[in-house]
């Protein structure tokens, strides 16, 4: 028997090479892990791409998805998933007014809450707060941010559970259906746009992206 000691010494001492190779060989399985966790979201998508998609399914998934991206980034949607913690205002998408802030649930912080202004329903008039009866912005802490988006990026972070409030495909699809402040896009407030799409044209687009394969369009070039 060699007790840890004699070992430590045979290593250290007659055989030094061996260290080394213990230390490369913990690189090598590190950068392996990093890679792998680098291509997770890229191999969840694997599983809607199996081989029953063809190449042009391919083509018309990320067609598709391109009709879907023109809703979300629309002020209707965006507005209210902004890349900072204030919500927007507005067809040019400003900065709310008033210091209004996301606040770690969403609902505003402090006093300054969204339902102080916004009812259950919009009011009339031109600059009047739109309602609905959850009206607030996603929590601190799953921002669900869509403003500065690219396609590639939003298709990926859409259908990344880590990132999209858990939602399995179906539960996503449910949303976009019939989630009350997806359909208040279509009911704004006096004086502003609606989506480009109608909301039965922008569901059949994004079934039809799910349908042909989920595939998000390709990054773009630099
Ligand atoms: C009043 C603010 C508000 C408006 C307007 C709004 N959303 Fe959202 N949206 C939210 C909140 C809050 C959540 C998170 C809800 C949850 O997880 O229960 C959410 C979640 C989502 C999600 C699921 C999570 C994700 O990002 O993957 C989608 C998709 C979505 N919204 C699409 C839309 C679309 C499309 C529109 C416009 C037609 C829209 N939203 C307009 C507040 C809003
Ligand atoms: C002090 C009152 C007040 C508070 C508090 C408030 N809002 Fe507003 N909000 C308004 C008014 C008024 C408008 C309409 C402004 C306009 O059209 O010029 C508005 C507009 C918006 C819009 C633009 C809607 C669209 O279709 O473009 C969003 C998004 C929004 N508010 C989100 C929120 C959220 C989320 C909160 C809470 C975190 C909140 N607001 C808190 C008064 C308020």
């Amino acid at each position: 028997m060699i007790s840890r000691n004699n070992k430590e010494k045979l290593i250290g001492s007659t055989r030094p090479y061996k260290r080394y190779c213990y230390v490369i060989a913990s690189i090598i399985a590190l950068l392996t892990l990093v890679n792998m966790s680098a291509f997770k979201s890229e191999s969840r998508l694997a599983k809607f791409v199996n081989p029953r998609f063809s190449k042009q399914d391919s083509t018309i998934s990320k067609k598709a998805f391109l009709q879907v991206y023109r809703v979300l980034m629309s002020p209707r949607c965006m507005n209210c998933h902004p890349s900072g913690d204030i919500p927007l205002q507005g067809d040019d998408s400003h900065l709310h007014f008033q210091g209004v802030k996301r606040g770690p649930d969403g609902t505003g912080l402090y006093a300054l809450k969204c339902s102080n202004c916004h009812q259950s329903h919009n009011l009339p008039g031109l600059h009047m707060p739109p309602g609905n009866p959850k009206w607030h912005l996603p929590p601190a802490n799953m921002k669900m941010v869509f403003q500065g988006r690219t396609p590639h990026q939003l298709a990926l972070q859409l259908l990344d559970k880590k990132r999209n409030g858990g939602r399995s495909v179906k539960a996503l699809i449910d949303h976009i259906t019939s989630d009350t402040l997806v359909l208040s896009g279509w009911t704004p407030a006096e004086g502003v746009s609606k989506p480009p799409l109608t909301h039965k044209a922008f569901v059949n687009a994004f079934n039809e992206w799910i349908n042909h394969g989920a595939v998000s369009p390709d990054p773009e070039k630099k």
